[in-house]
């Protein structure tokens, strides 16, 4: 439709604040990540390494023990949380205090990728997206253990952004994926207006909706990207922008359109066919660096 803005390039350099000379780590906030579980470690160390790539002044993992142990020795720069796991890989829902504290004194979280769907992570997640006062990213299956139960997202008390690929969406719109796709700005507005969320429904052209009635979509990114890990990424790129302050509606542009175009240079390089995940994260400074 008309009123749709697209969301370009050129765009970002305005969305990109400038870093105060003075600053020091407290002054870029700091970001948790809820994510991984035995056998999704990837998605959890990919979150934590792009939002340490965006320049959030603290970034901690919070995953179950064993991804911990296995992702630890790559991830330097960040704090990790280890927490009691369940025999079948997942976090306990017994961590949701130590959660709830790390989460209060965070400036912004992101919470699901490659977490996985049982019956004690959605508890843990359902509780924690309810009580937080911190704004949230929301991904894969922090999204899927949210679907039985969508009204929590419109009552919560925190700024919300949810970041679906159509599937995902599809759980929590009621609608198929066939008919979002017949008309994804629409599906997406629809939904950011009910629920009083910032949607940003993935794919070739994502749209970001808000919940004031705007709509963009974003021009960058590529096929290359359609590979598991880049929405991981993203997930930390939105959540390292939102926890320096960024307000939820310039993270989320800013991310998506700066993602699609490090996936763009990477593809140039790389090719669509051999371009991997891990490549947009190490994209992404030199991206920056042209923005600054
Ligand atoms: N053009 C542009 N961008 C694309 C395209 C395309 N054709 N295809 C994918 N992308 C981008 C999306 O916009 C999004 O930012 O790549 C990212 C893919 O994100 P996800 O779909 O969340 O994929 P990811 O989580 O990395 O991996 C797949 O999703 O279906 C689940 O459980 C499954 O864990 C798996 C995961
Ligand atoms: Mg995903």
């Amino acid at each position: 439709s008309s009123s749709v803005k697209l969301l370009k390039w050129e765009n970002l350099p305005a969305l990109l604040p400038k870093r105060d000379p003075n600053a020091n780590k407290g002054d870029f906030g700091k970001l948790l990540i809820l994510a991984g579980r035995s056998g999704m470690g990837g998605a959890a160390m990919m979150a934590t390494l792009s939002a340490l790539r965006c320049g959030c002044g603290l970034t901690t993992l919070a995953a179950a023990s064993s991804v911990i142990n296995a992702c630890f020795p790559h991830l330097m720069e960040a704090v990790t949380l280890s927490l009691a796991e369940t025999k079948d890989g997942a976090v306990s829902s017994e961590s949701l205090t130590l959660l709830s504290e790390h989460l209060s004194s965070s400036t912004a979280a992101v919470i699901g990728c490659g977490l996985g769907h049982d019956e004690h992570t959605e508890k843990l997640v359902r509780s924690l997206v309810k009580e937080t006062q911190t704004p949230l990213v929301i991904d894969a299956d922090g999204i899927n253990c949210l679907a039985g139960d969508i009204n929590i997202v419109q009552t919560a008390k925190a700024p919300i952004i949810l970041t679906p690929h159509p599937k995902e969406f599809s759980r929590i719109c009621g609608k198929s994926v066939a008919e979002i796709e017949a008309d994804r700005e629409q599906a997406a507005s629809q939904f950011a207006q009910q629920y009083s969320v910032h949607l940003v429904l993935k794919g070739h052209a994502t749209v970001i909706a808000l919940p004031d009635g705007t709509v963009y979509q974003n021009t960058t990114g590529n096929a290359g990207m359609a590979k598991g890990g880049s929405g991981d990424v993203l997930a930390g790129m939105i959540g390292s922008f939102l926890a320096q302050g960024i307000a939820s509606e310039k993270a989320a542009c800013l991310a998506v359109c700066l993602h699609g175009a490090c996936g763009d240079r990477c593809a140039q390089r790389l090719s669509e066919y051999g371009i991997l995940a891990r490549d947009l994260i190490q994209e992404i400074p030199l991206l920056l660096r042209e923005l600054e």
